[in-house]
Order: structure tokens, then C-alpha cells, then sequence
């Protein structure tokens, strides 16, 4: 099981696409289990994008994350980081495959809805960085059976 760290960007607030975009993690089977609306401090948009410091869209980058509140999300799942960054699609809203959530909400490059952990470490990192102890809460799910095989030893 991993578990992906995924922030609904200022854009998706403010357009009120936060049930939607949710709706497709929840059909898809992945758990949602932490969630929090914060206003991302400047601090706090430096250190999560501080592999982006020096590029041309930056500050542009650091000034939208911190315009307007966003949804954080730890999202659970087997394969969740790999899982989540196919359903977001690529990064430019504009080259997205339609059935992609950037694909089929958005048209914009740099207002691009949604963030996703790009990788085990980065999801470990991220979701130290966005949530305080206790904040995550992996509870069971009633119907976990049916929406993995969970007669062997792993789900599959
Ligand atoms: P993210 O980190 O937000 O999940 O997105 P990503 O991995 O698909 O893309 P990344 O290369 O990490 O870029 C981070 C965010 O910077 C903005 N961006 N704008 N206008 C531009 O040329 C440009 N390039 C990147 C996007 O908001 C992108 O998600
Ligand atoms: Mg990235």
C-alpha cells in the first residue's frame, strides 16, 4: 500500500471542481485518508517547489500555490503515486489526454489544478511537509473485499 500526497490547486477551488475531482479518486478505489483546506505560506510553496527554484515560471509558480486556499489530500492505495499522476495527466492542461483530470478540466499550462507526488520519496517528504502527526488516518474500509482481492497475501 502507498499513500500519495495531492493538493487541489487554487484554480480547483476557486472554480469549485474540488467534489469532481474527489468523486474520480473515490470511484477509482483509492481512499482518501487525510484532507485539509490550508492558505499555503510562501515558506511552505518554497520548500515544496524548491526543485523548480531558478526557472523562468518560479515565482509566477510560488505567487498562484499561495493566492488562494487549497485542498490537501493523502490518498491510499496499491500503486496510489503511479495511479494518481496517470489520472492527473501531463502537466499542461493544453497537451493533457481528454479522461485525464488536467485533460478534461482545464486548458491552462501553468493553472493546472493538481499537484501529485512524483515518487515514493517525494510522497514521504510531501506528506511530512503538508501534514502534522495524526492528521493522516488510515481507517478500514467496510467494502476493502470487493474493491481489492484480498484472498491471497497481498491485494491484488
Ligand atoms: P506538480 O509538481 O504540480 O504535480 O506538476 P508536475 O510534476 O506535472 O509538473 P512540474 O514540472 O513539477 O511543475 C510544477 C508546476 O509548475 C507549473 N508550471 N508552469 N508555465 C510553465 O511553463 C510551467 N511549467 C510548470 C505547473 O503548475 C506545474 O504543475
Ligand atoms: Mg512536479
Amino acid at each position: 500500500m502507498e499513500t500519495t500526497l495531492i493538493i487541489l490547486k487554487p484554480d480547483a477551488v476557486q472554480r469549485g471542481l474540488m467534489g469532481k475531482i474527489i468523486s474520480r479518486f473515490e470511484d477509482k478505489g483509492l481512499q482518501i485518508v487525510g484532507a485539509k483546506m490550508m492558505l499555503i505560506s510562501p515558506e511552505l510553496a518554497a520548500t515544496h517547489y524548491k526543485d523548480h527554484l531558478g526557472k523562468p515560471f518560479y515565482e509566477g509558480l510560488v505567487r498562484f500555490m499561495t493566492s488562494s486556499p487549497v485542498l490537501v489530500m493523502a490518498v491510499r492505495g496499491v500503486g496510489a503515486i503511479e495511479i494518481c499522476r496517470k489520472m492527473m495527466g501531463a502537466t499542461f492542461g493544453s497537451k493533457a489526454d481528454p479522461g485525464t483530470i488536467r485533460g478534461d478540466f482545464g486548458i491552462s499550462n501553468s493553472y493546472n489544478l493538481i499537484h501529485g507526488s512524483d515518487g515514493p520519496e517525494a510522497a514521504t517528504r510531501e506528506q511530512e511537509l503538508f501534514f502534522k502527526a495524526g492528521e493522516i488516518i488510515p481507517y478500514e474500509r467496510g467494502n476493502e473485499g470487493w474493491i481489492y482481492d484480498l484472498t491471497g497475501s497481498t491485494p491484488e
